[in-house]
């Protein structure tokens, strides 16, 4: 028996100037009357798109919802989320040699991770579809954020998890919302493959970024980056750079440049570099950019610390691939211990990021070592999730912690050595 109910779409709701159009051939559907996550015709990745485009003007309000007039919906099920710090880190941007660099901490979101983002619209749009059990493959950030905003909504959870391959921290979120927590013997993109399998069956509502909706979410990453970096530098970033997973967010970040560019309210020049980072052990988008290939090649085999991003399939490629190279920019490949630094030195400037998030850090060192990036550049670095997502990392790249004695003599002599 299918889990999924549909109900007819609820009064009221204005989207009739919201659909949903095929990437690849161009195919029109409507946004809510029936559930799909890819085009009927090709098998295509899907976009929403709109008949209005907002301005800045259109904007109101703060975090994800103030980009009401750039989503499909006024409102979402919400924490709330975004509204997060774009961090100055002066020591860093000494040591690269590079004018202006921001952090934009998304670990400051409610759950940790930029997820948040995209769950207040997707769980949105699934109590419109009305759908009664949500599900997504994870490597644990997702699985936390679907588990809280699930929760919220009252919605049954089931999430699907790389047995052994993820943080405890996102595990324990996932747990403690309540969620169906299945331990598949495989990796992300095994547990993918299964829960567009039971997505397909209508046995769940998929909250993957293969789901358009959240993108549409993440896009606000975007959008709130260009005005906050706008009010406080009095100019757009010339470039951002990303740590890619299934690169959801690359596609949403470029997407949120190409509508403020069709509403006229950022110009061709101003969009900023789209900078992708990969670990080495997991780089299939920076081998497509690499080869120049309009698609990425499967990885069976895929490891790295950066277990967020340890990914061999980034569905999302086909539109995040265009996405870097019409904004101009780029994707490199980090390795392990650069991903150690870069958490390091964060740490140092107070901002504390799992080991994934590293990554846009240590990417952006070694751009400005090729001389990719210019010392004249005014650059934003995304940190996507929490320190405390993988402690067990933290506590790896961190000090050693030291014994000493339960006197204060015993601490004064132990300082002292
Ligand atoms: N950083 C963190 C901390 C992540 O959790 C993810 C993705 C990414 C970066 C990459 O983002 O997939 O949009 O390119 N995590 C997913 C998850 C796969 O299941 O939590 P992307």
């Amino acid at each position: 028996m299918s889990h999924l109910t549909l109900r007819a779409e609820a009064p009221g709701c204005a989207d009739s100037g919201v659909w949903l159009t095929c990437i690849a051939c161009g195919e029109r559907f409507p946004p809510f009357a029936e559930i799909r996550y890819t085009c009927d015709e090709c098998d295509g990745l899907l976009e929403v798109r709109y008949a209005d485009l907002p301005t800045w003007d259109a904007f109101e309000g703060t975090g994800v919802w103030r980009y009401a007039a750039a989503l499909p919906f006024d409102t979402g099920v919400t924490l709330p989320e975004g509204d997060t710090p774009l961090h100055d880190v002066p020591r860093i941007e000494a040591a690269l040699g590079i004018d202006r660099v921001r952090v934009k901490h998304e670990g400051m979101n409610p759950t940790g991770s930029f997820k948040d983002r995209g769950m207040t619209v997707g769980v949105r749009v699934a109590r419109q579809v009305g759908v009664d059990r949500l599900a997504c493959a994870s490597t644990g950030n997702t699985s936390a954020a679907l588990a809280a905003y699930g929760a919220r909504a009252g919605i049954e959870t089931l999430v699907l998890l790389p047995r052994g391959k993820v943080a405890a921290g996102k595990v324990a979120q996932a747990s403690l919302h309540g969620a169906r927590i299945l331990e598949v013997d495989g990796n992300f993109d095994t547990c993918l493959d299964i829960v567009q399998d039971l997505a397909r069956r209508g046995e769940v509502y998929l909250l993957n970024s293969l789901n358009p909706f959240r993108l549409e979410g993440q896009k606000t990453i975007g959008l709130e980056i260009l005005e906050q970096f706008r009010d406080e530098e009095g100019v757009y970033p010339d470039r951002i750079v990303l740590p890619v997973g299934n690169a959801g967010n690359t596609a949403a970040l470029y997407k949120c440049f190409r509508e403020l560019q069709e509403s006229g309210a950022l110009a061709p020049e101003e969009v900023p570099a789209l900078t992708g980072v990969q670990a080495a052990g997991a780089a299939p988008m920076v081998e497509a950019i690499e080869e120049g290939n309009e698609q990425t090649r499967r990885w069976e085999e895929v490891e790295t610390r950066a277990t967020a991003i340890r990914i061999g399939n980034p569905v999302n490629a086909p539109k995040a691939l265009p996405g870097i190279r019409e904004t101009g920019g780029t994707a490199v490949a980090v390795s392990e211990p650069a991903i150690v630094r870069a958490q390091r030195d964060l740490a140092e400037s107070g901002v504390g990021v799992e080991p994934a998030s590293a990554c846009s850090l240590a990417g952006l060192r070694k751009l400005r070592e090729r001389g990719t990036v210019g010392a004249d550049e005014h650059v934003v670095c995304l940190t996507t999730g929490h320190l405390l997502k993988d402690a067990e990392a933290a506590v790896r790249a961190g000090t050693e912690p030291e014994p000493v004695p339960g006197t204060t003599g015993g601490v004064l002599e132990h300082l002292a050595d």
